[in-house]
Parts: structure tokens; C-alpha cells; sequence
């Protein structure tokens, strides 16, 4: 099967740029230090082996919101770098068969860009119209109920012009206005500018805010919810039929240029969403968030639940995209770990790197990073300083990257941007690449094991029925090959009845270090992942139809 293309056998490792390697001494982590740190990604013997990265974003920005802010689109901050830096990533990631997203914030810009300047200057100016701009209603109410995703309403009265703009993230977020034909247009233009530098393909930030309803409607109310934004259903400020028109454009935009990919942030409670953006599989995204998978707590059944539900509703060409971390998220270390956190990250890692799809690493998961403590007078996230002392600031995610246990923990020779985390001494990339029995080890035995195996990277996918509690069990299989994964969630044994049509099953990969073949049942040891493969191919029957692959060689030929 080799002309399966990369976004769906490919591994994806997100970078946060500012977080990741400082190579010129002044804290902030840039392109130049992904540049010198890429051995640790991929092109040697013992680099993780990852396929594409993605960077959060790297546009001139005030740096507001984590870059998310953007006041130039085609020009990069001069924090990160230079547009001759970009020009040498891609050139070095290229050379070792890596990929590079970059993350376009398309729904809104930082207030400091030139168009929301000349757009506030006065109602007449010709840019008024980039942005969402309308009268209050009476008695100085917004123009509706729409609240933003951070809190309060969503609109923000100017007073310069007597009128309110409309911002669903922060205040310093305008939205754009996509129902006018020039910003569809420059937008898109942005696109095509970065996909003809070489980039392969884009995040795309928010993508199902885009647009909003025309007439303002108010949301339908939820009764019980615990904070005011989620007591809307959000059917009229989000996921409108205009933002899937949009995210067909952009697809016809990628290609244009051969080998691109678009992976949507769709930030919805209605897994329904995440679907409609993947379209038939060749018409809108190639990759969508599914929301479900991450909301999970650490639970089998939840996350069984979860997978089964996208395998049932994807598009016939469509295909999953899971993650269990980014630079939102508390990281999954401290979120999924409890007391038994080492063991379940080896257990999070396998589910993550054998389900069928595609899979993204954060920067750091695969060191076991923790959720970081940040002091109040250090921290960045406008979200964690309005809402101190709750414990929802996202600067804890994003601390530098620990390669050693040098002062600044290997990122930077000058003070980082935001603290270094404590555990840097213990928990760096030179410890763990030394320790055979390590996560970072862990992880490369897993990607290897991608690699290696094709039912992993794109055979079918069934659950093992019959899976005790808190065991979540699966096969993989393709034309070549058929395999097992075994999950065990709980710090119990558990017995496993392993499927009928084969005989014998040998250990790939087990965290409890097993080297014994399985019969028909296997027992797994306390939070043991284990990855199985048919012993011989001669004991093996295929349990034709392969659904997968066959389904997604139909949509190739299609
Ligand atoms: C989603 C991004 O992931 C988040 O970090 C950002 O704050 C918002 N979009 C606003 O752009």
C-alpha cells in the first residue's frame, strides 16, 4: 500500500515554536533552534521517527495569545525568525522526509493589524466592512446574547465609532468578517502565499467560526451548564453552513499544490461537526480534531466509547485524527496520571500510536512533561491571569521543552520566556535517551513499531469484543498482517479472550516486558500495553472484509 499519502500514515509531533529550542541566546524558542534539534525527530538511528510537524503559530504578533493574535500574515515575528530561517526548516525537515505545518489563524487577527486599525478609524473606511461590526441595541445592550468562548459577551463596544465589533475568543481578537468577498479572498491568498514557500500543509485555527449567522440570531439556551457559555447551544455563532463552504475553498487552494494537508481545529461539543469538515474525504479537510477522544478521562470504556463512535460516523474517505494533548490542554502526564502516572502514559502512548489514524505528539509528551506550576507575576496566558487563582491558565502546557538537565534545562542560555518546570533535573531528554527502559524510549519503540507494521499505520480496525472491564481491546489489520492491543486502564490483572481465527499470538511490544506467546487468553498484568502479532501467517485467516484499507483504496480510485 505505498501510495497511502503521509497525513494518514504519518505521525504528527506539534512544536510549540516559543517553547521548543532558543538558538540565539534571548528565551524565546525560534526556527533556528527547531533547525539544530531536528535529530531528535527524525533522520537517525535513534531520533523518535516522526512524519510532519506543525508549529503553532509564527506570524508577526503582540503575542497576546500565544501568536493566535496575528498583526501580519505573511511575515514571520522576528522572535521566531526570519523567512530565510523558515526557508532552511523546511530545506532540513525535507532532507529527512519530515513535513511541516505551519498554524493559520483565520478567524480572527490581533487588534494591532493594520486592517482592524484602518477598520476602527470610521465607519466609511474601506476596511470597516473586514470586520463584524453592528449597533447596540437599546440601553446600551450588545447588538445580541452571543457570549465569547473566554467569557463575557461577544461584542465589544468602540468607542471611536459608536459601534460594537465582534470578537467569540478574546477582545483583542477581532473577527473577520468572511462574508465580505475580498477577505475570502486575501485569506485565501494567505493560504496560497505559505503553501508556495513549501509549506505542506496548515492547522487551521477555529475553523467552524468563520462565520456566523447573518441575522444575528440568538442561541437557543441549554438549562443547566456550569459557566454562561456553555448554558447557549452554540447553532448560530459557530459551525454555520458558510464555515464548511470555506474549508472547501481552502481544500481547493491545497490542491493546487501537490501532497498538502489541512487538519481543522473544530471546536464543538457535537461530534457531528467534526465529521461534516472532513466532507466526503476529498472535498473539504483532510484531518479534523474529534473533541470526544480528548474530553476523556481515564476511563476504557470512555475512550473505547469514544473511538468506536468516530469509526461508525466517519465519511467513507474520511479518517481519524486523535491527540491527547496540546498547547490548551492540561498536559495528559498530569491530567490522565493520577498516582500511577508513568505506567498510564506508557498505556496513553500505545492507544495513541495504534489507533487507526492519524496521531499527534505535543512537544514533551513523549518525556512525560507534567502540567507546570507557573507563578502569577510569570504568567503569559490572558486566560489563566483573568481567571487567578482557578487553575485554567494554559502557560503550564507551554514551558520549555527539558533536553537536559543543564541550567535552563538545555532550551536557553538567557531566562525563558516562561519558567522552565522543576522536573527538567529528572525528566530531560538526555536522561531519558540514555534509559533503555525510559517513555522517550517507550515512544520510539512504539513509532518503530509504525513503521515496521503496516496493519498499524493503516489496517482496519476492530474492537475485541468481550474486553473486561477497564480493558480496551482492538485488532489491527491489513492484507499482510493482523495484530492486538491490549490496554489494560486498571492496576489489576485482567484476562483477556484473544479472537478465534487465530491460534497463536506473539508479544511485539509489552511495557511488563513479556516475551511468552499467548494462546486464546492472555493475561495482562496492572496498566501492562501490549501489542500482539500473529506468530505465524500460516495460523492466520483473514477475516475478510478488510473494511479499512480496501474502503480507502476505493476512495483512492474514486
Ligand atoms: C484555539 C487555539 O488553540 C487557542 O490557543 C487560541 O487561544 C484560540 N484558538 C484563539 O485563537
Amino acid at each position: 500500500m505505498p501510495d497511502r499519502p503521509w497525513w494518514q500514515t504519518g505521525v504528527i509531533y506539534q512544536i510549540a515554536v516559543p517553547s521548543f529550542a532558543d538558538s540565539n541566546g534571548d528565551g524565546w524558542g525560534d526556527l533556528r533552534g527547531i533547525i539544530e534539534r531536528l535529530d531528535h525527530l527524525a533522520g537517525t538511528d535513534s531520533s523518535l521517527g516522526i512524519d510532519a510537524i506543525w508549529l503553532s503559530p509564527i506570524n508577526v504578533t503582540p503575542f497576546g495569545d500565544f501568536g493566535y493574535d496575528v498583526a501580519d500574515y505573511r511575515t514571520i515575528d522576528p522572535r521566531f525568525g526570519t523567512m530565510a530561517d523558515l526557508q532552511d526548516l523546511l530545506v532540513a525537515c525535507h532532507d529527512r522526509g519530515v513535513r511541516v505545518m505551519m498554524d493559520l489563524v483565520l478567524n480572527h487577527t490581533s487588534e494591532a493589524h493594520p486592517w482592524f486599525t484602518q477598520s476602527r478609524s470610521s465607519r466609511d473606511n474601506h476596511k470597516r466592512d473586514w470586520y463584524v461590526w453592528r449597533d447596540g441595541r437599546p440601553h446600551r445592550r450588545p447588538p445580541n446574547e452571543w457570549l465569547a468562548v473566554v467569557e463575557g459577551s461577544a461584542w465589544q463596544y468602540d468607542h471611536a465609532t459608536g459601534q460594537y465589533y465582534y470578537h467569540a475568543f478574546l477582545p483583542f481578537q477581532p473577527d473577520l468578517n468572511w462574508r465580505n468577498p475580498e477577505v475570502r479572498h486575501e485569506m485565501l491568498d494567505v493560504a496560497r502565499f505559505w503553501l508556495e514557500k513549501g509549506v505542506d500543509g496548515f492547522r487551521l485555527d477555529l475553523v467552524n467560526f468563520l462565520y456566523e449567522d447573518e441575522r444575528l440570531r440568538d442561541n437557543p439556551r441549554r438549562r443547566f451548564a456550569v459557566r454562561p457559555y456553555l448554558a447557549q447551544r452554540h447553532v448560530h455563532d459557530a459551525s454555520q453552513p458558510e464555515s464548511l463552504k470555506a474549508a472547501a475553498d481552502l481544500r481547493r487552494v491545497a490542491d493546487e499544490f501537490s501532497e498538502r494537508a489541512l487538519m481543522g481545529e473544530v471546536f464543538t461539543d457535537r461530534p457531528e461537526d467534526c465529521v461534516a469538515y472532513l466532507g466526503d474525504g476529498a472535498d473539504r479537510l483532510h484531518l479534523s480534531f474529534y473533541l470526544e477522544f480528548v474530553r476523556q478521562r481515564w476511563s476504557a470504556e470512555g475512550f473505547r466509547n469514544a473511538v468506536q463512535w468516530l469509526e461508525d460516523h466517519l465519511p467513507g474517505c474520511g479518517w481519524p485524527c486523535y491527540y491527547l494533548d496540546n498547547h490548551d490542554l492540561v498536559r495528559s502526564y498530569t491530567r490522565l496520571g493520577g498516582w500511577s502516572a508513568d505506567a498510564r502514559a506508557r498505556v496513553a502512548a500505545t492507544m495513541l500510536l495504534t489507533l487507526r489514524g492519524t496521531p499527534i505528539v505535543y512537544y514533551g509528551q513523549e518525556l512525560g512533561m507534567v502540567q507546570s506550576r507557573i507563578p502569577r507575576g510569570r504568567m503569559r496566558d490572558p486566560v489563566g491571569r483573568r481567571f487567578w487563582p482557578l487553575p485554567v491558565g494554559r502557560d503550564g502546557a507551554r514551558t520549555p521543552m527539558q533536553w537536559s538537565g543543564d541550567t535552563g534545562a538545555g532550551f536557553s542560555t538567557a531566562e525563558p520566556w516562561l519558567p522552565v518546570d522543576r522536573s527538567y533535573r529528572k525528566r530531560n531528554v538526555a536522561i531519558e535517551d540514555a534509559d533503555p527502559g525510559s517513555l522517550l524510549s517507550w515512544y520510539r519503540q512504539l513509532l518503530r513499531a509504525r513503521r515496521d507494521h503496516p496493519a498499524l499505520r493503516e489496517g482496519s480496525l476492530r474492537m475485541i469484543g468481550g474486553a473486561p472491564r477497564h480493558v480496551f481491546a482492538y485488532t489491527r489489520e491489513c492484507e499482510v498482517e493482523r495484530m492486538a492491543v491490549l490496554l489494560n486502564f486498571s492496576g489489576c490483572e485482567k484476562v483477556v479472550r484473544l479472537p478465534e481465527a487465530t491460534r497463536s499470538w506473539s508479544p511485539l511490544l509489552s511495557t511488563a516486558g513479556r516475551a511468552q506467546p499467548c494462546g486464546s487468553a492472555c493475561t495482562l498484568a496492572p496498566h501492562e500495553a501490549l501489542i500482539l502479532e500473529v506468530c505465524s501467517r500460516s495460523a492466520w485467516v483473514p477475516t475478510a472484509p478488510v473494511s479499512g484499507p480496501s474502503r480507502l483504496a476505493r476512495c483512492r480510485r474514486a
